[in-house]
């Protein structure tokens, strides 16, 4: 297993940088995101740890050894890219086979390895079978067993099921993230969506314009986002303009749905107005008569299948995101209540 460190990684094209003095420590075994919006800079990144490309400063090293002047064969990785990139007149098993030929392993050797990948992937039955006499998931576990049959130190990964559809992603998500705990390999995951990052991930890298913008668990991430984009960009966000205020000597956010204590970390002073984030599960629907509910006029009602997601303008006129499950109860211009949950707000920047 593999440590990888990134040390002011910048990579320029013209006067852009599409890279731009990244810094990233990656611990053996981990598995981290890259999650980002489109362009950001989460694929050149990996170029730059696979060797595609040479960073125009920085470094990478594995294990403490500098790899960039290594060219990408001499990196020891296994990659997957979102198009499969199986070579179409070779079988599974010549697929899978081809790098260990060309690393000139024995005969013996391609052959138990081969069977081992093929059956990592569950796809032991169809070693014999063309590219195109396979699914698109199917495929894609080639291409997985075919990075893992080399046995590289670590595992690169480009949005490996952006080709896939809905149902198809969602169970290949869970099998890769059980093969990689299963065989242990570092792994780095760039993915524009999400809900793929927080499910798989140790650790979550939002990346915006070349920059890392925030590093941390999925739940960190989630919850105390460091800034309005990171929490824009992860799941529905709510942000309440909050007065700090002080309770028996600790520091609260009075907002229009109520007042709560703000995380100890907080170094706000008490008079300061801040944005605190309210995520839609936070809060619930009630009818306006319930005690302690807050009210507000429904502006919006949208029925998704699983939830309906209601827009609701209060008092103030700020307006929240509110979802419930099943179908909408309360139409537009219905005054509903509001109740916000006991936790602790978390602040995301002040209100000027
Ligand atoms: N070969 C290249 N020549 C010129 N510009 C490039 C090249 N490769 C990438 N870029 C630019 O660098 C920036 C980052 O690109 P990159 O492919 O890393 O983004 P990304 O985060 O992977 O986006 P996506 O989610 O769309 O795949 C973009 O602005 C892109 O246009
Ligand atoms: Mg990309």
């Amino acid at each position: 297993m593999t440590e990888v460190v990134i040390q002011d990684l910048t990579k320029r094209y013209g006067a852009a940088a599409a890279v731009d003095s990244i810094s990233l420590s990656i611990s053996e075994g981990e598995f981290v995101s890259l999650l980002g919006p489109s362009g950001c800079g989460k694929s050149t990144t990996l170029r730059l740890v696979a060797g595609f490309d040479q960073a125009d400063a920085g470094k990478i090293l594995f294990d403490g050894q500098d790899v960039s002047p290594l060219p990408p064969e001499r990196r020891d990785i296994g990659m997957v890219f979102q198009s499969y990139a199986l070579f179409p007149h070779m079988t599974v098993a010549q697929n899978l086979a081809f790098g260990l030929q060309m690393r000139k392993a024995p005969r013996a050797v391609i052959e138990e390895r081969v069977a081992r990948a093929l059956d990592l992937v569950r796809l032991d039955g169809k070693a014999d079978r063309y590219p195109r006499e396979l699914s698109g998931g199917q495929q894609q576990r080639v291409a997985l067993a075919r990075a893992l049959v080399i046995e590289p130190r670590i595992l690169l990964l480009d949005e490996p099921l952006a080709n896939l559809d809905a149902k198809l992603r969602d169970e290949m998500r869970l099998f890769i993230g059980e093969l990689q705990r299963r065989v242990g390999i570092t792994t780095i995951y760039v993915t524009h969506d999400q809900a793929e990052a927080m499910n798989m991930s140790d650790q979550v890298v939002v990346m915006f314009k070349g920059r890392i913008e925030q590093r941390g668990s999925p739940r960190d991430i989630y919850e105390r986002p460091n800034g309005l984009e990171v929490a824009t960009f992860i799941g529905q966000a709510n942000f309440l303009s909050a007065t700090v205020t002080v309770d028996t000597g600790r520091l609260m956010a009075q907002t229009a749905l109520g007042t709560r204590p703000l995380p100890p970390e907080s170094d706000a002073s008490p008079g300061q107005v801040l944005s605190v984030l309210v995520r839609p599960e936070a809060l619930t629907l009630t009818d306006s008569a319930a005690p302690g509910a807050v009210s507000g006029v429904v502006e919006l009602a949208q029925y998704n299948g699983a939830f309906t997601e209601y827009r609701i303008r209060l008092a103030d006129q700020e307006t929240v995101c509110v979802q419930t499950p099943g179908p909408a109860r309360h139409s537009r211009g219905v005054g509903v209540g509001l109740r916000l949950a006991m936790d602790p707000l978390w602040p995301i920047g002040s209100d000027a």
